[in-house]
């Protein structure tokens, strides 16, 4: 059994409130918005920055899951072998889906490298409700900007499985929207995602 089936033991009693009378109740849908792509491409900037700008247009159900966030807390037991990023998006998608039940927005932004485990995100929240946005950007630009100061400490071994240095990063084949945050400025680049979500949430 693996850890994502439940156990026959397991009965959840049933809702009373469905998420459909919470979203009637707001001025939107719950959706989940998947921002992945390299460290330093730009992700945890747009997916706040959206936050912000959701809700200071109106949009007040909306929060983020982030990757340094979470790894400080629930995963805070996890490394960045090829089974720990499972692991962790594994809860990641989980806390999202319980996010969305609650009819809260949830932009999450995970490198989230590996194809299958994004695949896997999106069967636990529901392909329905899940959009894969991909926040790409050039290597060489992501470790020049390397604004952790990360890049540096991988190419010299102290950090060790980097994503984009020692370890791989798999582009997404088909996502529901690409943002190129090379050559566009941040605002741009937000207000398209922001574009996007207002689309996906209108009720
Ligand atoms: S993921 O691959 O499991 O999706 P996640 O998004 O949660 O990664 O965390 C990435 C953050 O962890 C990076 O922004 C960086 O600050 C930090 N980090 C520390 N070590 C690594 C590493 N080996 N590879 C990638 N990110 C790392």
């Amino acid at each position: 059994m693996t850890a994502d089936t439940p156990s026959p033991k397991l009965v959840a009693p049933p809702r009373l409130i469905e998420r459909g009378q919470r979203e009637n109740a707001q001025t939107h849908r719950a959706r989940v918005f998947w921002l992945t792509g390299p460290s330093g491409a730009g992700k945890s900037t747009l997916a706040h920055r959206v936050e912000q700008t959701l809700f200071t247009r109106g949009i007040r159900n909306v929060t983020v899951l982030d990757g340094d966030r979470i790894r400080g807390g629930l995963c805070s037991d996890l490394g960045f072998s090829a089974e720990a990023r499972h692991e962790n998006i594994r809860r990641v998608a989980h806390v999202a889906r319980m996010f969305l039940e609650q009819g809260i927005i949830c932009l999450c932004a995970f490198i989230s490298p590996y194809a299958d485990d994004r695949a896997n995100a999106a069967r636990i929240v529901g392909p329905d409700d899940f959009f894969e946005i991909y926040i790409s950007c050039p290597q060489s630009v992501c470790e020049e900007r390397d604004c952790k100061g990360f890049y540096r400490l991988a190419r010299e071994g102290v950090i060790k499985n980097y994503t984009g240095v020692s370890a791989p990063y798999e582009e997404p084949v088909n996502p529901h929207l690409i943002i190129r945050t090379n050559g566009e400025s941040v605002e741009g680049c937000a207000e398209r995602l922001h574009g996007f979500i207002v689309n996906a949430v209108s009720l």
